[in-house]
Formats: C-alpha cells, structure tokens, sequence
C-alpha cells in the first residue's frame, strides 16, 4: 500500500462509536415486509416443517399476528393464500370470497396501520400445482394472465394496498395495470416480482403454501439462473407496463442483479429473501454451526447494500424486535 504508514484505515475502527458514525448501510423497521400464509378454519396455527417460527394461520389468528406485526412497527405484510378447493384453474385466486379475499376484508377492518400487499398467482389454488392454466403440460401465458387480472382487481376490492404478481408470465403488469384503473383502482401500486429465477430456494414455500408443480417445474416462464442481461430487460418491461416498485428474487445468491437492476433503472427495489435462504440459516443455527441472529442480520444487511430498498424476509419480526 502506497502511503502507509500515513494512511490506516483501521483508525475509523478501533471505537465503536466511530464506527457507528461512518456506517454506509443501516437495516430499519420501514424495510421490512412479512410474509404470511392463510388456510382455511378456525384457530389454525400449524408451523412448517422446514421453515421453524412460520405457520400456517386461519384467518382469525391471521387478524391477531397483524396486530402483532403492526406493534412491532413493520409496516407491511405480504399474504399468501391455500385455498378449500383446488381445481384444474384456480378458481380459488379469484373468487370474491376465496381465502385471501376473506383475509385481507378481516385484517382491514381490524388493523388500521399496516399495508397488505397480496400475492397474485396461480398456483397455490391450481391443482397441478402449476401457475398457469394448462394445454396438456404447456401453460397458456394469454390466457393466465386473463385470470390473473380478475386475482388481482379481486384483491384490490377487498381491500389490498399493493398488488404483488408473482407469476412471470408475458404482459401481466400492462394487463393487471390496466383491470385496475378499469375498476376505480388507479392509486392502488403493483409490486412485480419482475425478476424471479426458477430456483432451488423456493423449496420450503412449496411446503408452506402445498404449491409444489405435480410435473415438470418452473423453468417455462421463471428465470434461467444463469441469466443476468435478461434480468435488466424483464425489470425494464415490467416498468414500461407500469410496475410501481420491482423485484428481485431470490436475494442473497443474487445481489448482483439487485445491484444492477438498481443501478440502471433507480426504481424502488424490493428483494425476496426467500424460504430456502430462511430455512438454511435457521438449520445451521440450530445446529451450533453458525451465529444465528447474527447471520440474520449480515444476510439483510448485505441485501440492502446490494441496492434494495426494502426486503421481504420471513425473519421480519426478529429483526424488527433487534432494531
Ligand atoms: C408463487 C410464489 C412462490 C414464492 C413466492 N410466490 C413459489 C414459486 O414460485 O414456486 C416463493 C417464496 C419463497 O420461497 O419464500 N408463484
Ligand atoms: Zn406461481
């Protein structure tokens, strides 16, 4: 090094309240969204096998963790439904009384100060488990997206605040745009999941939400892991349809692309750390193998300065009961 011993950079380290002054990156409460999962019944709390301190809730305890979750001051949920029935078109998605247009009527009138965002897809309600609907093993990307719109307008009038369409199919945010303003929703924003990998993290999810594909997978219409230049022309198609906030998922194996999707369009940037990337470090904690909270913390730490604006973590609440 050229100017040492002139120049130490440990100077800004030795005390610790030096180093609070030149922190670059802080984690906050107003980061944080929270993923939850509704099923049908009463007074159902059923934690998922592989992802501990996440449940499957009915929706009258669903109404009791919001409450938590608004006192803990995150101010968003994110919901996921499991509905009664599922059937070849995932009816469930978009019917007026499905599960989570149930939901998000309850939390509304019960919880005044936190933002439900709803995920809008197919395949927790469709029974092969795929996003779409089907000719043969082929999913029709045209006619998805039509039912996806009734999914997302049914979800703004029960009341959502934020529309978050996870299916990555062709033309859905100009088409769900489009259904909302045509039913009186034009201030309600649409979060694209607009980049989304077809990737081996989502694998508790699949469990949590029994939305595992009954053939085949995901990789007909979510990401090729290996793609970074498409990443930057789906965020790109996604804003010029009229996505509000985009984002990148999974997160912590893909902070590059969080940088780059940043970097280029300087939209407000959502990130997923999603319940593999959950999962994994919960097991290794309990194991003794790792620092638990502390890599908690590292791991969003690390997806925020990558470029994300706020982080759709299932360690929501235990990071909000640190900060
Ligand atoms: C539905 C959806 C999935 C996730 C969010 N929305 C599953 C999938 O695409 O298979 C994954 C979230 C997670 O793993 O935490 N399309
Ligand atoms: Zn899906």
């Amino acid at each position: 090094m050229a100017n040492f011993p002139a120049k130490r950079l440990r100077r800004l380290r030795y005390n610790p309240l030096v180093r609070d002054m030149v922190r670059e990156t802080v984690l906050t409460k107003n980061d944080l969204i929270y993923p939850l999962f509704v099923v049908p019944g009463n007074n159902v709390k059923k934690e998922i096998r592989s992802m501990p301190g996440v449940y499957n809730l009915s929706i009258d305890l669903l109404v009791e963790e919001c409450k938590e979750v608004e006192k803990l001051g995150i101010p968003a949920v994110i919901l996921f439904g499991i509905p009664e029935h599922k059937d070849e078109v995932g009816s469930g998605a978009y019917d007026p009384n499905g599960i989570i247009q149930q939901a998000v009527k309850a939390i509304k009138k019960e919880v005044k100060k936190l933002l439900v965002i709803t995920d809008v897809c197919l395949c927790e309600y469709t029974s092969h488990g795929h996003c779409g609907v089907l000719n043969g093993e082929r999913i029709l990307n045209d006619e998805t997206v039509e039912l996806l719109v009734k999914e997302a307008v049914s979800h703004a009038q029960a009341g959502a605040d934020i529309i978050a369409p996870s299916d990555m199919m062709d033309g859905r945010i100009g088409a769900i745009r489009k259904g909302l303003d045509e039913n009186g929703f034009t201030e309600i924003p649409i979060m694209s999941y607009a980049v989304k990998y077809a990737s081996g993290y989502y694998g508790p999810f699949r469990d949590a939400a029994q939305s595992a594909p009954a053939f085949g997978d995901r990789r007909s219409h979510q990401m090729d892991v290996a793609n970074t230049n498409e990443a930057l022309r789906e965020a790109e198609t996604d804003i010029e349809e009229g996505a509000d906030i985009i984002m990148v998922k999974p997160a912590g194996a893909y902070l590059d692309i969080i940088w780059r999707v940043k970097e280029k369009f300087q939209m407000p940037t959502a990130a997923y750390q999603v319940s593999g990337e959950y999962a994994m470090i919960k097991a290794a904690g309990k194991m003794d193998w790792i620092d638990e909270s502390r890599v908690m913390m590292e791991s969003l730490l690390a997806i925020k300065r990558s470029g994300a604006d706020m982080i759709l973590t299932y360690f929501a609440k235990e990071v909000a009961k640190v900060l």
